[in-house]
């Protein structure tokens, strides 16, 4: 299958062109490299040369270009990864986060029109859900945003969702919770020294040494140690739904949403102790106020998922513990 993958070199569009690419596919691939590296596809174009077509292009300034490679590629199937992604991040840079997000997506829109490429597979979050007050989250829960980021997310499913009942295009919007760990080659993984906002990189960090400590964003919450919850999913198991999403095109049109999550919620302490005992590595922490924006909770019901996609997450969070560091010893660190 041709798969036109956009945001190709980063963590999980990486991780995704890397599976692919093992599994056969060929693999069409953009990146403008605003927040991910070069170094990523040139270790995927080693590997697999021969299926993999990359170009550097930035959906949201570069829409010539955009549908010359388009045109190209004569894909199957768009997998949409390319976007910004920190929720504090889009608070400060409103106009980037639109404009890159937004705007790209909506060029990338016209480039499947004006090639008549029908499939598109679109990297959603939990984050729509906004402050869901039902927990586990279902995909008919209300839609809302508490940060730009979310904005930008919604906005997407909400263009992508009136380009879909044209006929022109249908849609398969993936709502990811929180996706953590390394694929288990250890080849693509995220790149700790990128001053990263999430949990499990910042843990990572301590334990390569980079840090002494993880700061833990509130202990006051009313869950059962008083840390934020979530749903973390292994990236294998998230990059795994993104496939069963383009065999579902086979008997599908129009436009659906899915949530990628495993339906357990893990809070904040317990990751950390679950990465130090499967890890036997110390983590020290430190307790700070609430970060502004964070909700208590946020976990997935996925049982539409397993449903309709036929897709179940399988590991476990020691597995998604030992895997992000399995990645870090093979890349990164010296056992001392
Ligand atoms: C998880 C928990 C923090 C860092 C974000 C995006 C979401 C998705 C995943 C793209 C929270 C706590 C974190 C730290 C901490 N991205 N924490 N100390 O905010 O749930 O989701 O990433 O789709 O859209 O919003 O992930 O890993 O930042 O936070 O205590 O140094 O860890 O308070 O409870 P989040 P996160």
């Amino acid at each position: 299958m041709n798969i036109f993958v956009t945001g190709c070199s980063g963590y999980i569009g990486g991780t995704f062109t890397y599976e692919a690419l093992k599994e056969g596919h060929k693999i069409y691939g953009l990146d403008n490299f605003i927040n991910s590296k070069e170094e990523v596809t040139e270790k995927i174009s080693s590997s697999f040369g021969e299926n993999f077509f990359f170009e550097q292009i930035d959906l949201a300034n570069d829409a010539k270009k955009l549908n010359e490679f388009m045109a190209k590629s004569n894909p199957d199937v768009v997998v949409h990864f390319a976007g910004l992604k920190a929720v504090g991040e889009s608070e400060e840079q409103p106009i980037a986060y639109w404009d890159n997000n937004f705007l790209g997506s909506l060029n990338l829109m016209k480039a499947m029109k004006n090639n008549n490429t029908k499939n598109i597979v679109f990297s959603s979050s939990a984050t729509v859900y906004g402050r869901s007050k039902i927990q586990p989250i279902h995909e008919d829960c209300h839609l809302s945003s508490t940060s730009t980021y979310g904005s930008t997310k919604l906005s997407i499913e909400y263009l992508l969702n009136d380009v879909s009942r044209t006929g022109d295009i249908n849609v398969i919007s993936l709502r990811y919770f929180n996706p953590v760990g390394s694929h288990k080659d250890k080849v693509i993984f995220e790149n700790p020294f990128d001053s990263p906002n999430n949990l499990m990189p910042r843990i990572v960090r301590v334990a390569l040494g980079i840090d002494n400590e993880i700061a833990i964003f509130g202990s006051d919450y009313p869950t059962e140690d008083g840390t934020g919850e979530r749903d973390y999913i292994h990236i294998e198991d998230l990059v795994r739904g993104h496939f069963h999403a383009v065999d579902h095109f086979k008997d599908f049109n129009g436009f659906d949403s899915f949530n990628l999550g495993t339906g357990n919620k893990v809070s904040v302490l317990k990751l950390i102790k679950t990465f130090e005992e499967s890890n036997k590595i110390d983590i020290p922490y430190r307790f700070e106020s609430r970060r502004e924006g964070d909700v208590e909770s946020c976990y997935a019901d996925p049982s539409k998922s397993n449903e309709v996609l036929k897709w179940k997450a399988k590991y476990s969070t020691n597995e998604m513990c030992i895997d992000a560091w399995d990645a870090m010893k093979k890349n990164f660190y010296e056992a001392k």
